[in-house]
């Protein structure tokens, strides 16, 4: 069997080589993508008048017919169907016969796999977007049902501060607001029309990419046919963005399984996205957060992957750039799902409220305020850092907490007279509502918060 490559050659590609240079099995996630840019591609021949009306008109016809097969899934692909590109042509012959021959006039498969991998992230990047601001609204919402519940808020993994729940949650909220528009960007500056670019240098032919560009809602067309056959930033960027994605997934997926473990209980997980031990009766394990994170890797080793494809590569194209797909499909399966997943967990993982309150009475977490207190009294923020040091000293060898101390020990430390009363009625809620300061975790504040929030997102 002959490729449509094949007429200088006299002897047949090696089975080996076959196998190993074929990318149909990667390639079919781009079937509807090339045959709508295919259909495209045509009307423009027909209407520069490069190609006659009448051929135009058969060819999309079984162009179309090709389309169908690939919706109801019956396209079938033969053996030596090499990529997407052939087995669509190869195809065609067979629908409509030798006038199948026009179709690639005045393109190349060089411009048309970037056509391919563009149209391809045209449709998915919307789609990522939307899962995170289904994952943000979804954040949003536990916010404001929790709104007034205090969690000892962490820093080195260590009981820092008390702060609202809510807060800690819009922080989630913040850290994808940077991921979606990141991709955003991604998608605004590969927004340009490839086709016409052919091999490397542009064609003979009278072609109007602005016709195609038109056709798909690009932006512009592109203005240098080498840079456009050798250029992948678009996917070192979008797998980029997706890895940023996934470590912040990965934290939060981190955050929920610390909550989860029954020496906090912060949160119980849902059990849909937990699983069982097949030994240990008594356990509800969060498997699924766990692969979050596990996925992360994969994420990584992409991001090397690609990194690594394009280092050093002259222009214009190459083949070893074949292997981008591998990287961009299998990095947005993941980070779509993934997020999808978190998003879930969150809709539906229960919250307990008083393990959370419990928890603020460990670590002596009320500190800071006591030693703003002192300095709003006259003391500096240095010297009053000391004497709260030095009361947390006594409590941690007494074993009791800063409200157990007795009054002479603190007035003999502080000599301000009012501390006692301060620290006898610090509590978790006063902590917070004390944070006024812009961004911080005031209930006032994070309340504005929550209504911003909900109209950038809705
Ligand atoms: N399948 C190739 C790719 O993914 C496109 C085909 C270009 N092949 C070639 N021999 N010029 O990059």
């Amino acid at each position: 069997m002959k490729f449509l490559w094949s007429g200088r050659f006299s002897k047949e590609l090696y089975d080996i080589a076959k196998k190993f240079t074929f990318s149909i099995g990667i390639d079919k996630n781009l079937a509807e993508f090339d045959v709508s840019g295919s259909i495209a591609h045509v009307e423009m021949l027909v209407h520069q008048r490069i190609i006659s009306r009448k051929d135009g008109s058969r060819i999309i016809k079984g162009l179309k017919k090709i389309q169908d097969e690939i919706k109801e899934n019956k396209f079938v692909f033969k053996p030596n169907d090499e990529d997407i590109h052939t087995a669509v042509e190869r195809r065609l012959f067979e629908l409509i016969g030798p006038v199948a021959g026009n179709l690639h006039t005045a393109r190349s498969r060089n411009d048309q796999i970037v056509l391919d991998e563009k149209l391809y992230l045209k449709k998915i990047i919307p789609e990522l977007e939307s899962v995170i601001v289904f994952l943000q609204k979804t954040l949003v919402k536990k916010a404001e049902e929790y709104f007034d519940v205090i969690l000892p808020e962490l820093t080195h993994f260590q009981p820092a501060q008390p702060v609202l729940f809510s807060h800690h949650l819009l922080a989630y909220v913040c850290m994808l607001e940077r991921d979606k528009t990141r991709l955003r960007d991604t998608l605004a500056r590969l927004n340009i029309a490839p086709l016409g670019a052919c091999a490397c240098t542009g064609t003979s032919f009278n072609i109007n990419p602005g016709y195609i560009a038109r056709q798909f809602g690009f932006d512009d067309v592109f203005t240098n046919s080498v840079d456009v056959v050798s250029d992948r930033d678009f996917i070192l960027e979008t797998i980029s963005n997706l890895g940023i994605l996934m470590i912040h997934l990965s934290r939060m997926a981190e955050e929920l399984i610390f909550w989860h473990s029954s020496l906090l209980g912060f949160v119980d997980l849902p059990d849909e996205f937990c699983t069982g031990s097949s030994i240990m009766p008594q356990k509800k394990n969060p498997d699924v957060l766990e692969l979050i994170r596990g996925k992360t890797a994969v994420l990584i080793g992409n991001i090397a992957g690609i990194f690594a494809l394009m280092k050093g590569l002259p222009l214009s194209y190459n083949r070893d750039m074949q292997e981008d797909k591998r990287f961009l499909f299998e990095s947005c399966e993941i980070s779509h799902l993934s997020t999808l997943i978190v998003a879930k967990v969150i809709e539906k993982m229960k919250i307990n409220i008083n393990k959370m309150a419990q928890a603020c009475n460990y670590g002596y977490i009320e500190a800071t305020d006591i030693a703003e207190f002192l300095v709003r009294k006259g003391i500096p923020f240095r010297q009053s850092h000391h004497m709260v040091a030095e009361l947390v000293k006594i409590a941690i060898e007494k074993n009791i907490s800063l409200k157990e101390l007795d009054e002479i020990t603190i007035e003999r430390i502080t000599k301000v007279k009012d501390t006692v009363s301060f620290i006898k009625n610090i509590t978790p809620s006063k902590s917070v509502s004390l944070k006024k300061s812009y961004g911080g975790t005031s209930p006032k504040f994070v309340k504005k918060e929550i209504e911003r929030w909900k109209n950038i997102l809705k």
